[in-house]
């Protein structure tokens, strides 16, 4: 029995030495002065003994106890007093003089260009206005004279919700909502995200973004269009710009164009970026139909008015010679940080 306690102790003290954190002396505690631990195994073996030498045991076994004990708690204390001193030593070492690192964040190429067209626009008295991303098939369609069965309400184009809503395909869906909200005359122009239903390469995206705008009085022409659409990339552009017109075919407006500016990489005489044409095909626009001013709560009879959905994402590619319309998307911002403005 003496021998075994002298073992204990030994085996303790080795154990002890070697203990570094406050989880191990626990488990040291458990193995040794546990329920189940040396000292209690001891214990049991005291009841075999006889009266005489039980005493004896008794006491060197206690003593052993209170040993580990005492020692189990200096440990835990020096512990204590260690971590205490390193996290002091840790807060002195700490000089909050030192600079630290700064990094600035930069504006995506979309943000840039929207602010550059919306300022622009608004320097001609036109509105800015926001509208909802989740619409409703009579904004998005049925409000701008698509008939039910047009292929841009088919499934392939348009996202729609469970709860019979849709994720807009085109800014033209808040025409009706700023027509009720300003009656005529109006001019406002309401950038936002659009969504189509699209596989994505180079030039193609789900998620891209428009900038539409209306202009509604009385007697306004196409020679109106002309001129704003031409003011407004001759600033973005920083260059006077030609503009021409085709035609092109769009439920809500009569006639329908397609706005081509002269190439401002070649300036006309034709290269890869205009596919040899000399001609960029920039924006679609339109006289706005009577059917969608009616819808409008207008009298078409009294005003007439344009409306251009100009391709923001198109511009800013355009205008920073970006080459993958992906990158937008990418959240890469390494390659979208180099966009400043300028
Ligand atoms: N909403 C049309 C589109 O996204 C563009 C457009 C806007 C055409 C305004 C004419 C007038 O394709």
């Amino acid at each position: 029995m003496l021998e075994s306690t002298q073992t204990i102790k030994e085996q303790f003290s080795l154990l002890l030495d070697k203990a570094a954190s406050t989880a191990e002396l626990e488990s040291l505690k458990v193995e040794f002065l546990g329920k189940k631990g040396k000292i209690a195994a001891l214990m049991n073996e005291l009841k075999a003994l006889p009266a005489d030498r039980k005493r004896e045991a008794g006491q060197v076994i206690n003593q052993t106890k209170q040993l580990i004990e005492q020692r189990l708690h200096e440990k835990t204390e020096e512990l204590a007093m260690r971590e205490e001193q390193r996290l002091i030593e840790a807060a002195e070492s700490y000089d909050e003089s030192l600079p630290t690192e700064l990094s600035l964040g930069s504006y995506h190429p979309i943000t840039l260009i929207q602010r550059e067209v919306e300022q622009i626009f608004a320097s001609m008295g036109f509105y800015v206005e926001d509208y909802d991303e989740v619409v409703d098939d009579y904004h998005c369609f049925e409000a701008l004279n698509i008939p039910k069965h047009h292929p841009a309400r088919d499934m392939q184009d348009t996202y729609y919700l469970d709860n019979g809503q849709l994720l807009k395909t085109h800014t033209s869906a808040a025409q009706n909502y700023i027509m009720r909200k300003y009656g005529a005359p109006v001019r406002a122009i309401f950038p936002g995200r659009c969504f189509r239903n699209e596989s994505t390469d180079a030039c193609h995206e789900n998620t891209f973004f428009q900038l539409e705008g209306i202009m509604i009085d009385r007697n306004i022409s196409i020679s109106n269009l002309i001129y704003f659409m031409k003011t407004m990339l001759s600033e973005v552009f920083r260059q006077d710009i030609t503009v021409r017109l085709r035609p092109g075919f769009f439920p809500f407006v009569e006639p329908g164009f397609e706005l081509d500016i002269r190439c401002t990489i070649c300036g006309g005489a034709g290269c890869p970026s205009c596919k040899n044409s000399g001609w960029l095909e920039l924006c679609p626009c339109g006289m706005i139909h009577p059917n969608v001013l009616t819808a409008g709560g207008i009298d078409p009879e009294e005003y007439t008015g344009f409306a251009f959905g100009l391709g923001l994402t198109r511009l800013a590619m355009m205008k920073y010679g970006i080459k993958d319309i992906r990158v937008l998307n990418s959240g890469n911002l390494r390659a979208l940080s180099q966009f400043i403005d300028a």
